[in-house]
């Protein structure tokens, strides 16, 4: 390894992230560990069992991302952190850790927004993928997660021009609130994703919110339409109103899987393609939960491929939390001097649209 070396940890919401990455591109090692089994109980994430999750396997990580990458924390160049935004208290669990490795190895350190670190997982290469060239600016970016939507312009490394975002929820959220009402289990997206691509009938619409010419999106009618969608779809089947004992048989299942999925893919495609070709875009970037979502892969690819734009699709496993995201975007920030000292603390709300730099 000749390269520059960042330890990077991610600790926002339900997955304990340690990564190390070299020169902000080449991973070495990035172990996730999950917290979905322990949160699907529940339904959703309960902020103080994520928070306890991050301390119990925190060190286990580092141990194996350290063992993995065949390095000790003293050979490593720089620290990066989550530091907002998310939970506040699992954010605090990988600040306090990094901050710790930090002062005990006299590292740099760097606190790293969790939407940036979604846009850098563009540039990752995997350990032994050929290299190949980083996105080229300028750029759109759309990132999906289960916390956030929006999209971005970026004319150089590190600046951000807000396009758009969402105005009531994240495309993710209102993939898990769909899921609950179909009866599938936490997290939604992939479990609708699974169902959809089992449809053999392509023809339950459901509503698309346009938001006339903005790039802003909105999620919360369409959740509504699904409910009494799926609330007449059941009825008409002759099922009770509660899914609890009475499942849709799995045809409708996936016939409402695809309607609803369809109308989130058209929005985000439609805007994302717009939004680059308006701005005069080089190419379009796609990160967090949601952009593993295959259709949505698919629909904004062939697209994007038809008009001439160049497409950066992460690998699933890179869309969804992880550390090496923080470490691609930390490396960026550690070079351009934006160094964090012992005083780092969550930033639980932080956009994109304020990390903008000068
Ligand atoms: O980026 P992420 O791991 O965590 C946040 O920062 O929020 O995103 C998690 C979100 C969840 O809402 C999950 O349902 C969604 O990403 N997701 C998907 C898929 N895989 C994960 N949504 C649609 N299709 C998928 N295949
Ligand atoms: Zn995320």
């Amino acid at each position: 390894m000749t390269g520059s070396l960042v330890l990077a940890i991610e600790s926002s919401c339900d997955e304990t992230g340690v990564a190390l990455v070299e020169d902000g591109r080449r991973i070495h090692a990035n172990v996730v560990a999950s917290q979905v089994a322990l949160h699907a109980p529940t339904g959703g994430i309960v902020p103080e069992v994520a928070a306890r999750a991050h301390l119990r396997w925190i060190v286990p990580a580092l141990d194996e991302a350290l063992a993995a990458a065949g390095v000790s924390v003293a050979d490593v160049d720089g620290i990066a952190v989550t530091s907002g935004p998310g939970l506040a208290g699992s954010l605090l669990v990988g600040i306090n850790f990094a901050k710790t490795l930090a002062w005990a190895h006299g590292k740099p350190l760097v606190g790293v927004n969790h939407l940036e670190g979604h846009v850098y997982a563009g540039w990752l290469l995997d350990p032994g993928e050929a290299a190949r060239d980083a996105p080229a600016f300028p750029l759109v970016a759309l990132v999906v997660s289960g916390g956030h939507t929006f999209l971005v312009e970026m004319r150089d490394d590190l600046t951000y021009r807000l396009l758009g975002t969402t105005v009531d929820d994240a495309a993710g959220e209102a993939f898990d609130k769909v899921g609950r009402l179909l009866g599938l289990g936490y997290p939604g997206g992939p479990a609708i994703s699974a169902a959809a691509e089992r449809a053999t009938a392509h023809d339950r619409v459901f509503p698309r919110a346009w938001m006339g010419d903005s790039y802003d999106f909105s999620f919360s009618g369409l959740k509504t339409a699904a409910r009494r969608i799926i609330a007449e779809a059941r009825a008409e089947a002759g099922l009770p109103a509660d899914a609890t004992g009475a499942p849709l048989p799995d045809e409708l299942l996936a016939e409402l899987a695809w309607g609803f999925q369809d109308a989130v893919v058209d929005v985000l495609a439609t805007k994302t393609i717009r939004a680059a070709e308006e701005t005069g875009a080089a190419g379009i970037v796609l990160g967090g939960g949601v952009a593993s979502n295959e259709a949505l892969r698919t629909r904004i690819a062939s697209a994007a491929t038809a008009r001439g734009l160049r497409i950066t699709l992460p690998r699933p496993g890179l869309c969804t939390d992880n550390g090496a995201m923080i470490g691609a975007a930390g490396a960026r920030r550690l070079a351009a001097g934006d160094l964090a000292d012992l005083s780092l603390d969550a930033t639980p709300t932080w956009p994109l649209s304020r990390v903008t730099r000068g």
